[in-house]
This record gives C-alpha cells, structure tokens and sequence, in this order.
C-alpha cells in the first residue's frame, strides 16, 4: 500500500488547509492561514480528544543538527496525539549523502519533515526535493513554529491581537526574526531593542516593515530598550548566544548587559507580561525575578507548541 494514498479515519474537510505545502519560514502560511491556525488551536486544546485520530498512520521524520528539549518532545508529542507517529534521527543532516538524497528518502517513509538546521539553506534545499511538506524547527535565520506558540500565548492572555505592544529586548535572532514576520500580520505593534552590531538581519527587517506597513502596525527597531518597553504589553527575550555562536559567548556577556531583562527593566513596562521562548539563562539575559514572577508566561508558551504544532500538522497534513 502507498502510505501516501492511505485513506484519513478522520472527517477532516472541515479543517483549514495549508495553501504551501511548506512552513520554512512565518511567510509560507498567509495571514489568512495564521488566524485559521490560531483558532484551530484554541479548538485543539479545549478538546484534544477530538482529534485523537486525525493523523492516524501518518509519520514525521525529525531531523535535528542542533540540541531541543521543547522543539523535539512536542513534535513527538503532537503527532502522537493525533494518532501518527514520529521518527528521530539526529546530528549533520548532510554528512554522508546529499540533501537532495535525504530528501527523497525520507519523502518515502514519511509525510512530512522537521528538521532544526544551522543553516536555513539546508531547509530550502529540502523543500525543493522534498514532496512532503518540510516544516522549520529553528535554522539560523527563523524559528517559525515558536512565533506560533507566541502569539498563541498572547492571544490567550490579552483576547485580542490587534493593537498590543510587544518589546523583543536582545539579540536580533532567530526568534526576534520570527516575531518580526509574524506579529505584524495579526495587528501586534512590535519593538526590537538590540545592541548597535546586533540588530536583526536588514533584508528580513525590510520585509518585516513592508507586512508591517501593509497591517497598519508599528514595527521600530532601535537600540534603546526603555524606547521599546514604553507602552509595552509583553517584554520578550532569548538568549543572547544563540546555538551556534558560541565562541562569541564572553564577547556577548559584556555588550548585552545593559539589555538584561531584570525587574528594574520591567518598571519601564509596569503592566507587562514576560516571555522567552526557553531555554533560558538565568542571570543573562533574563533574572531569576523575572523569570520566575507572576508575570512571566514561559512555560504557557512552552505548553502551547504543543497545542499549535498541532494545529500546523493539522493544517499540513490532513
Ligand atoms: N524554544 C525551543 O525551541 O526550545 P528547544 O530548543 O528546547 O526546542
Ligand atoms: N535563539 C536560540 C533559540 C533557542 C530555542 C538559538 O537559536 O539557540
């Protein structure tokens, strides 16, 4: 039997569908899709049972270069969930065979593929010779499936999207990268504060404007975090030394100091709530205070990868 054409057990045309069969970067689902993909959340996590067999006999290829706790289990975890299952390899994807090889073996035994990358060509690369969709797990450009949780989480606190102030206060990652092309398409006014040196990445902040322009939000980048913690209704960070850099670690302990979230920072944003997609260094970037405060929604962000890669599953693959 060709596990491709194997028949769903579960009703799914009332689900919203995935119009790219690729989530390599926040662009690949539309702000229609975005909004479709937080609703089907909230659904998801109010009646998981529901869905129990929605991906039955489907299966995910998890390919991962790079450390994860979170990324990793709750991938796992959302494919069980939806009656699939997951299979692990990690280390250098490439190493012994092509990309493009990889590719199409893994199209063979699998409907889908996540892979956390160093490289966010190798993503691409895989998505060209992949016919199953390749889903993002953190590269060194993008961190898609987190910005989901995130807004999520924000979603849940707040009720409404449009209009709040989100303050991404540290290094212009990965993760500030995701936010930039996401927060902007669901009414979210953002403000990344990095060091001179370590602002985000121009091109994508260029695109990033452009969304923001086309929404009606405010997208400001700036080197001064009281600048963006004023007005503010969520103050994130993450690390300062993404995987990856670590060499530049002791170089970067010395210029992020004054971008340490801490409570004397949070003043600037009296009623905000914290977040950080984890893991976290205490002491770094973030204070135990912070982190561990009422205001701190970190572990409701880390919950919700759970419920909103799901919900991208759902959306790709049903
Ligand atoms: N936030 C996140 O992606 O965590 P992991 O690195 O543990 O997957
Ligand atoms: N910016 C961090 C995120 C980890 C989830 C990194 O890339 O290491």
């Amino acid at each position: 039997m060709n596990i491709h054409t194997a028949p769903a057990s579960f009703p799914t045309d009332t689900l919203p569908k995935a119009s790219v069969r690729r989530f390599a970067w926040d662009l690949d689902l539309s702000q229609e899709e975005l909004v479709q993909l937080l609703d089907l959340t909230a659904t998801l996590k109010r009646s998981p049972a529901a869905y129990a067999r929605a991906l039955e006999g489907r299966y995910l290829s998890l390919l991962f270069e790079k450390p994860s706790l979170r990324t990793r289990l709750t991938f796992e975890l959302a494919i069980k969930q939806l009656g699939g299952d997951a299979v692990f390899s990690s280390g250098p994807i490439a190493e012994r065979e092509p990309l493009k090889d990889v590719a199409r073996n893994l199209e063979r035994w699998t409907h889908a593929i996540v892979a956390r990358v160093f490289s966010q060509q190798t993503i691409e690369e895989l998505a060209r010779w992949a016919s199953v969709p390749v889903i993002n797990a953190l590269s060194d450009l993008y961190h898609p499936c987190q910005a989901l949780a995130d807004v999520f989480t924000l979603k849940e606190r707040f009720g409404e999207l449009r209009g709040l102030k989100l303050a991404f206060v540290g290094d212009g990652n990965n993760v500030a990268h995701s936010l930039m092309l996401t927060a902007p398409r669901l009414g979210i006014n953002l403000a990344v504060a990095t060091p001179p040196g370590y602002a985000p990445n121009a091109e994508i902040a260029a695109t990033a404007a452009g969304l923001a322009a086309a929404c009606g939000t405010e997208l400001t980048i700036t080197t001064d975090p009281a600048a963006a913690l004023a007005g503010a209704d969520a103050v994130y960070t993450d690390v300062w030394t993404s995987m990856g850099f670590e060499r530049e670690a002791a170089q970067r302990r010395r210029v992020f100091q004054p971008y340490q979230v801490n409570a004397q920072l949070m003043e600037m944003a009296p009623n905000a709530v914290f977040l950080h997609c984890l893991p976290a260094k205490r002491g770094e970037e973030v204070t135990d205070e912070v982190i561990e405060s009422p205001r701190s929604l970190v572990f409701e962000q880390a919950e919700n990868r759970l419920h909103t890669q799901k919900a991208l599953l759902l959306m790709m693959l049903a």
